[in-house]
């Protein structure tokens, strides 16, 4: 009985880090954790940008109607200017992440 009993909680703790550890490893790994760890410092937390510093809105008529191949190019690898300060390619962040990161954008853009 006391194995059956601890074969229980094991299979029970097992249970339990297979559910949280996934959770845990994506913890800011969706678009609006990116966009707020990555982006938000220029473009602000709602996506207005700062006109002052010549940082563009996200937000904007223009952006709105910007495709999201523009959008991606533009992140990716810094648009048309190519600007190696904005090329996040290669800082680090996967196609998978501009599109979770785009697809945060167009969210910002209903508001
Ligand atoms: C260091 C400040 C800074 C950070 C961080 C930053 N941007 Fe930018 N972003 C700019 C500036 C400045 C421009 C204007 C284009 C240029 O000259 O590079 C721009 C342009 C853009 C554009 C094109 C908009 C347009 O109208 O041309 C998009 C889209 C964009 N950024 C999205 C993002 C996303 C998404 C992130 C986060 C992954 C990000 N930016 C991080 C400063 C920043």
């Amino acid at each position: 009985m006391k194995l059956l009993k601890l074969f229980i909680l094991i299979v029970m703790i097992a249970l339990t880090l297979f559910l949280i550890v996934p959770n845990l490893s994506w913890a800011g790994e969706d678009g609006a954790g990116l966009y707020k760890t990555k982006c938000a410092a220029c473009h602000g937390v709602d996506g207005a940008g700062k006109p002052a510093a010549k940082i563009p809105s996200l937000v904007s008529s223009e952006s709105k109607a910007s495709s999201d191949a523009d959008l991606s190019d533009a992140i990716a690898n810094g648009g048309k200017g190519k600007k190696p300060s904005h090329a996040f390619a290669n800082k680090g962040l996967s196609p998978d992440q501009t599109k979770m990161v785009i697809a945060y954008i167009r969210d910002l853009q209903k508001k």
